[in-house]
């Protein structure tokens, strides 16, 4: 296994460019053999999740192939199982998406249970729903696989979510495209890789309004085909760069992002102290090494996100002051904390927040990443840290960020990756 040695204190300067968005590939992968055509996925991130699903839709009968290393070619023409059930799917937790695309195409889909960051319960019944109300059959009876079937085609509902889920929104709207006659999801959460998921469907010749607000319409199509599309870059790549520039006293600047998707972010890095410079793609965050205390409540887009909540809290770890953190989203998103404490950060927890009083330093300390956003706090806490620390579990970190330590490198960062032989105890938590 790897680790990550890290070197603190180091002011972060210079650019860095952000890869395609994980959440929004992880969807449009699945998504792509919803159609029997060629896909061409332009700006994909180099990360492990996206390595999983191409085997995943290899071992289903598509032609998944790199022409670089961020254009992928799907042929999902020759697609003709409709069983996920291999290793790779149990991996990630975007492999539910597969439900909605194999349903879709097919009337029948059988995908192993998802797998992915486990940081508490994630339950799935809101795309369970939705697939029910558009008349498939479900059966859940065996607790490693899902098996849904119809009776045909799927037919158009109207489905009201009772949380706005990423994962039910888009899941839905891909087993929509292909269902007979028009659909409509309320309560739709809204964000960008909901949008991106859209925008790549309807270039399939799907025919999807409204993603990006609460209620989606989707009239379904007898056939869908191929095309090109370039995934939009990764809002919380982007925000954890964002951090690290923060947490520096540095002066970064984070270039192909698309500002607006930020918005959330540089409204709290402002409050801490930072000066923020938007241009068209990029921003620029420059600290003097004085952080502020702030309060932040995780909220769906466009509220601060859950996915940089761990972050944000190892920035405020070293504010001057105490900082509130709510976790609306994930309320078990805390097990990080204990590893954050290890650097010397003094944090309660209590159920959903967090009361962090701000130290004047932290100091170097051997950590796990517990999942993958958790592993990129420890990755924060470390540069701040003096003195040296040492990540392990850095597989979580694989997952979701590409080329973490050649990125932070170039911003002079001293971050090594390191083959050790054995794991420190208690560094484990299962996917
Ligand atoms: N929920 C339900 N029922 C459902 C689905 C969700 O009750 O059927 C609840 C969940 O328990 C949670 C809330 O709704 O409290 C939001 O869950 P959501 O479905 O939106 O999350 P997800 O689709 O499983 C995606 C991202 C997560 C991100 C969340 C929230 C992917 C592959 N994952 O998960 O990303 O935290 O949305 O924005 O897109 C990450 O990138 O590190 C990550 C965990």
């Amino acid at each position: 296994m790897e680790c990550f040695e890290i070197k603190g204190q180091k002011k972060l300067k210079g650019v860095v460019s952000i890869s395609g968005a994980k959440n929004a590939a992880v969807a449009i992968i699945p998504a792509a053999i919803v159609a029997e055509g060629v896909s061409v996925i332009e700006n994909l991130p180099d990360i492990e999740d996206v390595a999983c699903l191409m085997k995943t839709l290899n071992a289903l009968g598509a032609k998944c192939t790199l022409s670089d290393e961020s254009t992928l070619i799907i042929d999902s023409r020759k697609v003709k199982s409709y069983i996920a059930n291999d290793e790779s799917v149990r991996k990630i937790r975007a492999s539910y998406y597969l439900m909605g695309a194999l349903l879709g195409r097919f009337g029948h889909a059988e995908v192993a249970l998802p797998g992915g960051c486990n940081f508490g319960e994630r339950p799935i019944d809101q795309h369970l729903k939705g697939f029910r109300m558009m008349g498939a059959r479900i059966d859940t009876s065996d607790d490693r696989v899902i098996k849904l079937d119809v009776n045909g085609r799927l037919h158009g509902a109207n489905i009201y979510l009772d949380v706005a889920s990423v994962g039910a929104t888009i899941n839905i709207m891909i087993a929509a495209c292909r269902a007979k006659g028009r659909t409509v999801i309320e309560n739709a959460a809204k964000e960008p890789h909901i949008v991106d998921t859209a925008n790549f469907l309807n270039m399939l010749g799907a025919n999807i309004k409204g993603a990006g607000t609460d209620v989606i319409r989707i009239q379904g199509a007898d056939r869908l085909h191929g095309g090109e599309y370039t995934i939009i870059p990764d809002q919380i790549e982007a925000g954890t760069y964002m951090i690290c520039g923060a947490v520096t006293g540095g002066d970064i600047t984070v270039k192909n992002l698309i500002p607006k998707h930020m918005d959330s972010l540089t409204a709290k890095l402002e409050e801490i102290g930072c000066r923020i410079i938007e241009g068209d793609d990029y921003i620029r965050v420059i600290s003097d090494g004085r952080l502020y205390p702030t309060n932040v409540k995780t909220m769906v887009y466009p509220g601060f996100p859950t996915d940089l909540q761990p972050q944000i809290t190892a920035l405020l770890s070293i504010a001057e002051g105490r900082s509130k953190v709510i976790e609306n989203v994930w309320e078990t998103r805390y097990q990080y904390i204990a590893e954050l404490k290890k650097f010397g950060a003094k944090i309660e927890v209590k159920g959903r927040e967090a009361v962090i009083d701000g130290v004047k330093e932290l100091s170097g300390a051997d950590v796990s990443a517990t999942d993958l956003r958790a592993g990129a706090a420890m990755i924060i806490a470390a540069l701040a840290a003096k003195g040296v620390s040492t990540i392990y579990n850095i597989r979580f970190i694989d997952r979701g960020y590409a080329n973490i330590e050649s990125k932070l490198c170039m911003l002079g960062a001293d971050i090594k990756r390191v083959a050790v032989e054995e794991k420190p105890d208690n560094s484990e938590k299962a996917q």
